[in-house]
């Protein structure tokens, strides 16, 4: 058991199933609807909690009906919101989700006014205690901070960061991490058309870093000073529901390479461990039996 800190956002997640994905200015009838928690950080500490860890989340919280919502779902999984910054007005980031049940694609507006964890909370934060210390690379100004404070004050901690969104400045925070872990969409915005070209283009340059690039059902790439690795994505029987594969996918890799496991397989766990979550909805699923 581990103790992860991770830094970034809780969303409300609103969630409309359709038999198949519309078209632009169609009017279609949602088959189901879900309303819960999301957000990168904390659906990754979700899914580590039930790999056993303990999760400790660094973001913001409003005083609102929504924001009620969220902290009970983070209480149901043991996360420890004690460095919380809690804000008596605002509202809680919302994602519009449009899942389509033919594929189990999720489309996501999301809607944010709220400020960033700021690096001023994140100072006062006793970081000798964890294990593990997890970004989002969102606010480069604040995240870069707090990735220079934690390797000064806790170099022994691995610090990891995803990179999920092209920002300015964003190259700034690659050499404070530890383990970098690269989206598609951030890729292609870079130019390129496969995970191994980012990361080869980006290795002469941290050499002593972890590149990680996750491809959807293509599976995931990592490299680091001592080679190249690939692992397929593990298809479910039937998939169910792809929102936060790519979360899930972090928890199983920050998982694995706590347990000291190698690259290679650590990374055939994070695409194990996010394959059978597409085959589920939600991220409940490390405990449940087999699908049905
Ligand atoms: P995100 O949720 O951030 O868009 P990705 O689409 O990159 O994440 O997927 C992350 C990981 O989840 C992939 O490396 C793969 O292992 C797994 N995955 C995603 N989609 C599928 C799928 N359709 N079938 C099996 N595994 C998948
Ligand atoms: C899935 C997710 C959703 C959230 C959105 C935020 O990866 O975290 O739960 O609404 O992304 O960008």
């Amino acid at each position: 058991m581990a103790n992860i800190l991770a830094v970034g956002i809780a969303t409300l997640d609103i969630i409309n199933s359709v038999a198949a994905y519309p078209a632009e200015d169609d009017e279609v009838r949602a088959i189901d609807q879900r309303v819960c928690r999301g957000g990168n950080a904390t659906n990754t500490l979700t899914v580590l909690s039930q790999l056993g860890h303990r999760g400790h989340w660094a973001g913001v919280m409003v005083e609102e009906p929504d924001g009620r919502h969220i902290e009970a779902d983070l209480e149901r999984h043991r996360i420890d919101r004690s460095a919380v910054l809690r804000l008596a007005q605002g509202k809680v980031p919302t994602s519009y989700i449009t899942h389509n049940l033919a594929n189990g694609s999720r489309t996501i507006i999301h809607y944010r006014d709220l400020p960033e964890y700021p690096f001023a909370e994140f100072k006062k934060l006793a970081l000798g205690r964890f294990h593990w210390l997890h970004f989002e690379g969102r606010n480069v100004a604040e995240t870069r901070q707090m990735l220079a404070w934690a390797a000064a004050q806790a170099p022994g901690v691995t610090r990891s960061l995803e990179i999920e969104k092209e920002r300015d400045g964003i190259d700034a925070l690659f050499p404070l991490a530890d383990v970098l872990l690269f989206s598609r969409p951030f890729a292609r915005g870079r130019g390129h058309d496969e995970a191994l070209s980012l990361l080869r283009a980006l290795h002469p340059r941290y050499p002593a870093a972890t590149l990680v690039c996750a491809w959807g059902a293509a599976g995931a790439w990592a490299l680091d000073r001592h080679g190249e690795h690939h692992s397929p994505a593990f298809a479910p029987p039937r998939p169910v529901d792809t929102l936060g594969a790519g979360d899930t996918f972090n928890a199983g890799l920050i998982d694995a390479l706590l347990q000291r496991q190698d690259l290679g397989t650590a990374l055939a766990q994070a695409c194990r461990l996010a394959g059978r979550k597409c085959g589920y909805q939600g991220l409940d699923f490390i405990n449940q039996g087999a699908q049905k």
